[in-house]
């Protein structure tokens, strides 16, 4: 006798699950994830600046002196210590026990988002933002309250004032203070005080998302917001994009009161991080030279970068509008309206064997759909890829507006 399984049905899944489809978007991409496209879609850092040598040694110290690093094991205090000092560099002056290492800034993200909001309660972010958040909080249902924002000087802080004043009272504020997934704005000094101030008068906390502060290609960059406010800025941090995605590790900066519940929320997800990488990333940084493989980062991706840009004023049209980014590892375009980003990939895949992400993929809004727009990840091809990639989309931009 044999049972038939059937597919467990729609109804039988929570009400926020029977919602969750893969975007049009995603299926794209994933047929897109081929040997053979240049692809400028992915915030992926470069592998070939990866620290290999580095971690390597540092894998076999770790392996065959701390039998500890395999086994389950609460977080690794030398890893806390070292994270404090990779941000007073930022200027940001806190202690280890305000410190959480997580899984990533993802689950940053999604620990603080699960501590601060109820289910249907009310939320304050851009109208453009990462995706990885749209994914964070859609699953409790919230008012989202949006306000404008731009590539140009990033989120309007006297929206986020004229919403406040006016009584809204959001669990936090969601910002990418500097090198902005996906516009690739950096606040400036007069927004990041603006914004600290207003989150200190009404006492709602903002939620900093920062994995791109560390790279930054001019010669002043602007510490975190964290540094402007100790208490009402909850800072994410990670170590994807200034040593590996893969590793997996990231931090919390937050108020040393809200670590005991931030912990247990943590629990819950996936009982500790990775014990090994946690202690891998610390004889790292014990051994390594932090500050000399962010420079080789920065020298690296600013060349990456400005070709970017050269390419872009040769191949694209004059009428496409961007701007070179400060921090990050993006650029953001602006073609004219009228323009679809969601069909120009299907026909860059399939015609130019080109990657992008179309704009409406990162808009919280139905006033903003952003989809005359695409990003265009700088840091995961090299130059000469860049040139022929970009060259590649003109071309098409071009003949399209033919
Ligand atoms: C703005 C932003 N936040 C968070 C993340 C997640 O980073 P992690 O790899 O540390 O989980 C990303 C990843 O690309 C990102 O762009």
């Amino acid at each position: 006798m044999f049972t038939v399984t059937r597919p467990i049905e729609e109804a039988s899944l929570a009400r926020w699950a029977q919602k969750v489809k893969r975007s049009q978007l995603q299926e794209i991409l994933f047929a897109a994830a081929k040997p053979g496209i240049i692809s400028f879609a992915m915030g992926l850092p470069a592998p070939e600046l990866f620290p290999v040598e580095g971690l390597m040694k540092a894998s076999r110290d770790v392996l065959a002196n701390d039998p500890r690093a395999l086994q389950y094991g609460p977080p690794f205090q030398p890893l806390k210590s070292q994270i404090v000092r990779i941000m007073a560099e930022r200027k940001v002056s806190c202690c280890e026990e305000q410190i959480l290492i997580t899984t990533g800034a993802q689950q940053g993200l999604s620990l603080l988002v699960r501590l601060l909001l109820e289910p249907g309660g009310e939320i304050l972010t851009e109208q453009m933002v990462y995706t990885g958040f749209h994914q964070v909080f859609e699953p409790y249902e919230p008012l989202v309250l949006s306000v404008p924002t731009d590539a140009g000087t990033g989120i309007d802080v006297e929206a986020v004032a004229s919403l406040l004043s006016k009584g809204a009272r959001p669990a936090f504020i969601y910002a990418i203070s500097s090198g902005h997934n996906p516009l690739a704005v950096s606040l400036t000094h007069a927004k990041r005080l603006r914004l600290v101030e207003l989150a200190r008068q009404y006492r709602v906390p903002v939620i900093e998302d920062d994995p791109y502060g560390f790279l930054n290609y001019e010669e002043v960059a602007l510490p975190p917001l964290k540094a402007y406010e100790e208490k009402w800025v909850f800072y994410v941090g990670s170590f994807s994009k200034i040593l590996t995605p893969g590793l997996r590790v990231g931090w919390l900066v937050v108020p040393e009161s809200l670590i005991t519940k931030l912990s247990a929320v943590k629990e819950a997800s996936d009982i500790d991080t990775n014990t090994f990488t946690q202690r891998l990333i610390s004889r790292f940084l014990e051994r390594e030279d932090l500050d000399k493989h962010l420079s080789r980062l920065r020298r690296e991706y600013r060349v990456r970068r400005d070709a970017m840009a050269q390419a872009l004023r040769a191949h694209f049209p004059a009428t496409a509008k961007w701007a070179i980014p400060d921090d990050g590892v993006f650029f953001w375009v602006e073609l004219p309206p009228g323009v679809d980003t969601l069909a120009l990939l299907v026909d860059a895949l399939e015609r130019e064997r080109v990657a992008f992400i179309p704009g409406q993929a990162f808009s919280i809004d139905a006033s903003n759909k952003a989809t005359n727009c695409m990003r265009l990840n700088f840091s995961h091809s090299n130059p000469e890829l860049i040139m022929d990639g970009i060259a590649r989309l003109g071309h098409m931009l071009r003949s399209c507006s033919k």
